[in-house]
């Protein structure tokens, strides 16, 4: 099998970590673009040099992604997979200030944009993007505005690129529901502890895994999807799907 280049941002911890590992498993170069330099280190130490890239820097600065691509494209003169999956928030109306609200906009909008735009010259021939949104653009907390609006936001960008890109690379989004990443975060012996109100949101009994992501990435960048493109698709467990009525489910409003 040809060894596909993919990129992943925010691949050193959580679900772009599980991305990464199942991508390197599958024999394929990954480069991680990732903030958290131990972790990256630690990424680097697991996998052999030369399937594995990883770059230190924040994607909120336009000079760190040219000089991020600038690295790559040194050594690889094309790239089969993007995954734009690096996200905070930084809280909604009540607490978050107009800067934090524009770096989490750069985060999660305008670093996957800029990105895109330097890799078009590389992109091969039936490449594949792939943005991580959420269930989170489409339903809210109180006061997570900066969230919900970069994932609204990725989401417009997916349609948007998968027309520009016609014909030179498909453009899908995955929104997760709530992924526990404990597993693929420092503590290696994380043991989930879920209460049975939290798992009974879910109507596929359980919460989600870093691998129920990785797996749907990994369709969409292969052959089997190759019809695919412009779609969001949701993995959550049904969560988003559940109405819950007081007195439904074992469910009943207590007033704070
Ligand atoms: N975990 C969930 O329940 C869940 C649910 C829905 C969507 N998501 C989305 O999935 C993606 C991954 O989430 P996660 O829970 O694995 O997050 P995480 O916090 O575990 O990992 C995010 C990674 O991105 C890196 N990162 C953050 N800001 C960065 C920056 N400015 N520059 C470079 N790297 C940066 C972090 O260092 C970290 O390695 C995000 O887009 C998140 O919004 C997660």
């Amino acid at each position: 099998m040809k060894r596909r280049v993919c990129i992943v941002t925010g691949g050193a911890n959580g679900i772009g970590r599980c991305i990464t590992e199942r991508l390197w498993e599958k024999g394929d170069f990954v480069a991680v673009i990732d903030r958290d330099i131990e972790a990256g280190k630690r990424l680097e130490s697991k996998f052999n040099k030369e399937r594995f890239y990883f770059f230190a820097g924040d994607i909120t600065e336009k000079t760190v992604i040219e000089e991020f691509v600038e690295e790559l494209v040194k050594f690889h003169s094309h790239v089969d997979i993007l995954v734009n999956n690096a996200c905070i928030g930084k809280g909604g109306l009540n607490h978050c200030s107009y800067e934090e609200f524009n770096y989490v906009l750069r985060l999660g909008i305008s670093a996957p944009f800029y990105l895109t735009k330097l890799l078009m010259p590389y992109f091969n021939q039936g490449a594949s993007i792939v943005n991580i949104a959420s269930t989170r653009a489409f339903m809210s907390q109180a006061d997570t505005e900066s969230y919900t609006a970069a994932k609204g936001g990725i989401l417009s960008l997916t349609h948007g690129m998968s027309v520009t890109l016609a014909g030179k690379a498909r453009v899908n989004a995955i929104s997760p529901g709530w992924i526990d990443t404990g597993t693929y975060q420092k503590e290696e012996d994380y043991k989930p502890n879920h209460s049975e109100e939290d798992i009974s949101q879910h109507p596929a009994g359980r919460i989600g895994n870093p691998d129920d992501i990785a797996q749907m990435v990994l369709f969409l960048c292969s052959e089997k999807a190759s019809f695919i493109t412009g779609q969001n698709f949701t993995v959550d467990g049904g969560m988003t799907k559940q109405m819950i009525y007081h007195g439904d489910c074992g469910w009943s409003y207590e007033p704070s």
